[in-house]
């Protein structure tokens, strides 16, 4: 049964991937856990800000792969691994049986991860899913350091720029349901 004190849990319907066959980054706190976690928080976000459920389904698929070819951990920049991802998961959504015909969704996917942590296409701005994952992103940044102030107070320091995209991304009471749900 759904718990109703976590909105995060509630994923039915989900597009399905074949995980297995995902290379996941092998650098710190880039792993499986970080890309399922904002698959969640992103499709999350995306019903709250009337995301259809086709635009739902794309925004968990580039959610799901959205870092996979990251070389370095976090705190660390890796300039340029946003394009690599998206050639990734380009090869990868290609060879997918379930998805490899469906030329908008891997090109709407591959373009969300090309620019998800250095933004080159603005008309993404005005696209609620991409400003779902570009938030859900910045929830994650608790990560380092769960259970200290350390991250927190860099989330802090986000809400008072414009890296907040979403009035959702603003909501601190959502923000500590989050933490809530990751048990930081
Ligand atoms: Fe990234």
């Amino acid at each position: 049964m759904r718990d109703e004190q976590d909105p995060f849990k509630d994923a039915v319907d989900v597009p399905l991937i074949n995980l297995q066959t995902i290379d996941w980054p092998d650098v710190e706190h880039y792993g499986f856990d970080h890309h399922k976690s904002i698959a969640f928080i992103s499709r999350h976000i995306s019903m709250t800000l009337g995301c259809k459920k086709r635009d739902q389904d794309i925004l968990w698929i580039a959610a799901i792969l959205h870092d996979i070819g990251r070389k370095k951990p976090f705190g660390m920049s890796d300039a340029g691994h946003d394009i690599i991802s998206a050639d990734m998961a380009h090869k990868f959504l290609k060879a997918d049986p379930s998805y490899h015909g469906d030329t908008e969704l891997i090109e709407n996917v591959c373009k969300m991860i090309a620019n998800h942590s250095d933004v080159k296409d603005e008309n993404l701005t005005n696209d609620p899913k991409f400003l779902a994952l570009l938030d859900a992103d910045v929830f994650e940044v608790a990560r380092i350091s769960p259970k200290t102030t350390t991250g927190l107070r860099a989330i802090k320091d986000t809400y008072k720029t414009d890296k907040m995209r979403t009035d959702f991304g603003r909501d601190r009471a959502a923000f500590r349901g989050w933490m809530k749900h990751r048990g930081w």
